[in-house]
């Protein structure tokens, strides 16, 4: 076996302590917000199930493959892969892997923060009881009338990015993992609430036949990857975030069974989310693919109408902040990572320059709402194009290069030696998935996406 390495930023207290802070990462706006308007855009059900093989056969193995680069590599994703590769006699270009995930890092917390930041200005209204008194309609408008206004924007998104930052800078267990550890319980108690509620509506059976029966004339090429792209994004994988947190994992964590819990709460936080808000837009007459706004115009309106919606409103943007905020200090790890090994820059100045250049980005997606947003390519905006860019592309080309390196590349040795599963039958199915099934899923859902097969 190798030697045994040690993270120079620290490590988890425990295992209990990554699969919190794993979950931090993989639960977010990705569950709460992408999910639901996501599966919205491509018409239900069958979008949900080719969502959930992705995360089965795709999405849970290159988690695995993820975690074990990094727990070998105890480094930044860039230095990770650049030592593997060393160790494994292969072509040192695979740190350039972990460069892409530095630049998708970025991009993704660039439109992330101003979404996150819609979040922190819908603390503000819940708080004051205004959706108490609104009418639908005004409640529409208060979503519009802020996308209108780029200083509000740019000011949210100010403030999430730095309170991003400030968790970064405070490191591994001080930062990161305390900031997790009680805010994902309530959120599920939270979201559990919203279940109950949607369920007395009397939208709630087309809610669960939209989320569950697929009609597969509904789902396109586009969907497909739509689909892959939502499973990476959801379990934050591709770009080296979950590979950063594996760094920190103490060694004799088992990483099968890490892996599988953070993909199913993943999960069930998502269909939860779904359960929660496409009751409340049957029920209201609301549409179902009306975008990014979706959960930010149908929640309001039931938050108005549910006994002590005030609180629950409140309660629920809060915790919907911190799932974004543990989450975004992921997106900003491995760069920082990075420039405090390669660099020598103490930790907080390194949050504060990933940050910026993070927030700088995020400009763009603020004005595409307003001044910008007759600027496009391919009809998409500024803020479509990161996100479409990052989930659909970057994040799946990541996952696939995971693959490969790991099962195609690396020694069995190595391998059998990290993931500690033994050379058993769960060991070779996914040894099997991460070899053929994941890499060629992805391959031929780009090549049907751009219309080739
Ligand atoms: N998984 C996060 C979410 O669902 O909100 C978003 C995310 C975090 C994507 C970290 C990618 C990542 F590396």
């Amino acid at each position: 076996m190798a030697e045994k390495r040690q993270s120079i930023h620290g490590q988890w207290s425990s295992r209990w302590a990554f699969i919190m802070a794993a979950t931090g990462s993989a639960v977010g706006l990705g569950n709460i917000w992408r999910f639901p308007y996501i599966t919205g855009e491509y018409g239900g059900g069958a979008f949900v199930l080719m969502y959930l093989a992705c995360v089965l056969l795709v999405g849970i193995p290159i988690m695995m493959a993820e975690v074990m680069l990094g727990r070998r590599g105890r480094q930044s994703p860039i230095n990770t892969m650049s030592s593997l590769s060393k160790e494994e006699g292969l072509n040192p270009a695979w740190r350039y892997l972990g460069w892409m995930g530095v630049v998708a890092g970025f991009l993704i917390l660039s439109f992330y923060s101003v979404v996150a930041g819609w979040t922190l200005e819908y603390i503000f209204h819940a708080s004051s009881g205004s959706f108490l008194t609104a009418t639908d309609g005004e409640i529409g408008e208060t979503f519009d009338s802020l996308l209108r206004d780029p200083g509000q924007l740019l000011a949210m998104h100010t403030l999430f990015m730095a309170l991003t930052v400030v968790v970064v800078a405070m490191g591994v267990r001080s930062g990161l993992e305390r900031a997790v550890k009680f805010l994902m319980p309530a959120l599920f108690i939270l979201l559990l609430i919203m279940v109950g509620y949607a369920m007395s509506t009397d939208g709630f059976q087309e809610g669960l036949y939209y989320l569950f029966y697929p009609d597969w004339s509904k789902l396109s090429a586009e969907g497909f990857l739509a689909a892959l792209g939502q499973a990476f994004f959801s379990l934050s994988l591709g770009m080296g975030a979950i590979m950063v947190y594996g760094s920190y994992l103490p060694d004799d964590a088992s990483i099968g069974h890490t892996t599988v819990s953070i993909a199913l709460a993943d999960t069930v936080v998502a269909i939860m989310a779904g359960l929660a808000i496409f009751p409340l837009v049957f029920a209201y007459g609301l549409e179902a693919g009306s975008g990014p706004g979706l959960i930010f115009v149908t929640l309001p309106i039931a938050f108005g109408q549910m006994p002590y919606g005030q609180v629950f409103g409140t309660g629920f943007f809060v915790l919907l902040l911190f799932a974004a905020w543990t989450s975004s200090i992921s997106l900003l790890e491995p760069a920082v990572a990075w420039l405090v090994e390669n660099r020598g820059i103490a930790r907080p100045k390194a949050a504060a320059i990933a940050g910026l250049i993070a927030w700088t980005l995020g400009i763009g997606s603020v004005l595409s709402f307003n001044l910008w947003q007759d600027y496009r390519l391919f009809d998409k905006t500024y803020f479509d194009i990161m996100d479409y860019v990052t989930s659909n592309i970057l994040l799946p080309l990541g996952g696939l290069l995971i693959a490969v390196f790991t099962a195609w590349l690396m020694s069995r040795k190595a391998i059998v030696a990290e993931l500690g599963l033994g050379e058993g039958l769960v060991f070779q199915v996914w040894l099997f998935v991460v070899r053929f099934v994941a890499p060629v899923g992805v391959v031929v859902i780009f090549l049907h996406a751009i219309g080739i097969i």
